[in-house]
């Protein structure tokens, strides 16, 4: 469905607030319901969102077989017991992560937040290397948990107030920098993982320079650390290919968001060299949580899995990808990133941000300087959807 180009409600109570406070004020937007690309608020009003709720509905919000799975599991096995007994469906789950990751790849550490994933392949590198260090790039967004906070370059502000407690050897260097750069900081050895998001998403919807990541993953291979690629945002189809990070093949994958269709999952898929340097068990886990592997997460992913293979997900999300900057070049505006983590070029993004909103479009400004409007949008977003959404665009921007 299209947005509804008026919002009334959306307007007067904006007006109401307004008179009450006497001043302008952001009314929240409350979420009632959302299916496909489409939320309804409290109010009825119809909204496109262009976010996938943060990139989680790839394949869009409330996607029946995701739901479907969900209820099923629920009626059999609710929640099972962490590392203490694997079941089923969790299983089933890391025989196909492993088929799905790049060649290699065939261990997964669960989580339940993209943060939990990447504080994993911390704990990896660290056991597996020996080293501390982690080398991370201007603009770097890995979650707000605490053991992935300091490895944040996108906001300080985000770790200010926490510096003395985050990760006390961490390097920035700037996204797409000069090898030479990237080799002088691994030179003395410290540096356990570096750590990149093959395309930046918070930080900018950016994509590094062609062949960048390849020539990073094998100066950090010669240097003795892992490469470890964050695509909890990137992942699963979103950028054109299942996977962002191309030929360059990393030793840790971090997935998340979209990979159980709304539930709460992520992993970090690791080689056996890497992931073996945990050791055998000798009793209790020395990493676990009390929800890890949920079932019903678990056959969620399943199902969302299967849409993203069986309806060909990086596919749609290319012809969408280009449908999108094509149109948007047509009307004299710029794009960045690849696939659907687009950025558009704007001069002020955080108006046209509310003013799509009111129009009924949700999106936000990306960027260290919100110097691109993104858009992370379901790769079953319509030809219709799309065009109406520049056609709005063009009037307000
Ligand atoms: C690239 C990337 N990594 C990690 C995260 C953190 O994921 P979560 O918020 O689920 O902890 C995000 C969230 O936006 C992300 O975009």
């Amino acid at each position: 469905m299209l947005a509804r180009h008026e919002c009334p409600a959306i307007t007067a109570r904006r007006a109401r607030r307004a008179a009450a406070l006497g001043a302008a004020d952001d009314d929240p937007v409350v979420w009632a319901e959302a299916v496909g690309a489409n939320v309804k608020d409290v109010d009825g009003n119809l909204f496109v969102d262009l976010t996938a709720g943060f990139g989680v509905a790839l394949i869009g919000h409330r996607h029946p077989r995701v739901v479907d799975a969900a209820a099923a599991q629920g009626h059999t096995l609710l929640h099972a017991m962490g590392d203490a007994f694997p079941d089923v469906t969790r299983i089933a789950l890391l025989e196909r992560l492993a088929g799905l990751a790049p060649a290699g790849l065939e261990v997964a550490i669960l989580g339940l937040s993209g943060a939990d994933a990447v504080e994993a392949a911390v704990k990896t590198a660290v056991i597996a290397t020996g080293r501390d260090g982690v080398l991370v790039f201007e603009g770097a967004y890995h979650g707000l948990a605490l053991g992935a906070l300091g490895l944040q370059a996108y906001n300080a502000g985000f770790t200010a107030p926490f510096r003395r407690i985050t990760h006390p050897a961490v390097r920035v260097l700037p996204y797409g920098c000069p090898a030479t750069d990237v080799a002088n900081a691994l030179a003395d050895g410290t540096i356990g993982m570096v750590l990149v998001e093959p395309v930046q998403g918070r930080g900018g919807m950016r994509a590094p320079p062609d062949g960048w990541l390849a020539e990073v993953a094998s100066l950090t291979r010669r240097s003795g650390a892992l490469f470890a690629c964050d695509e909890i945002l990137t992942g699963l189809g979103r950028t054109g290919s299942m996977w962002a990070h191309g030929e360059a093949v990393p030793d840790l994958l971090c997935t998340g968001k979209a990979l159980a269709g709304g539930f709460p999952l992520s992993a970090c898929l690791g080689t056996r060299a890497a992931m073996d340097a945990w050791g055998a068990s000798t009793g209790e886990a020395i990493h676990t949580q009390t929800f890890l592997g949920h079932p019903v997460g678990c056959a969620a992913a399943l199902a969302a899995l299967d849409v993203i293979t069986e309806d060909d997900v990086p596919l749609r999300a290319a012809s969408i990808a280009a449908r999108l900057s094509d149109h948007l070049g047509a009307i004299g505006l710029a794009t960045t990133g690849r696939g659907l983590v687009l950025g558009i070029e704007l001069p002020n993004t955080l108006a046209a941000s509310r003013k799509l909103l009111q129009r009924g479009y949700i999106a936000f400004p990306a960027g260290r300087r919100g110097e691109v409007l993104g858009l992370t949008p379901s790769a079953f977003l319509t030809d219709e959807q799309v065009d109406a959404f520049v056609a709005t665009l063009a009037e307000i921007a």
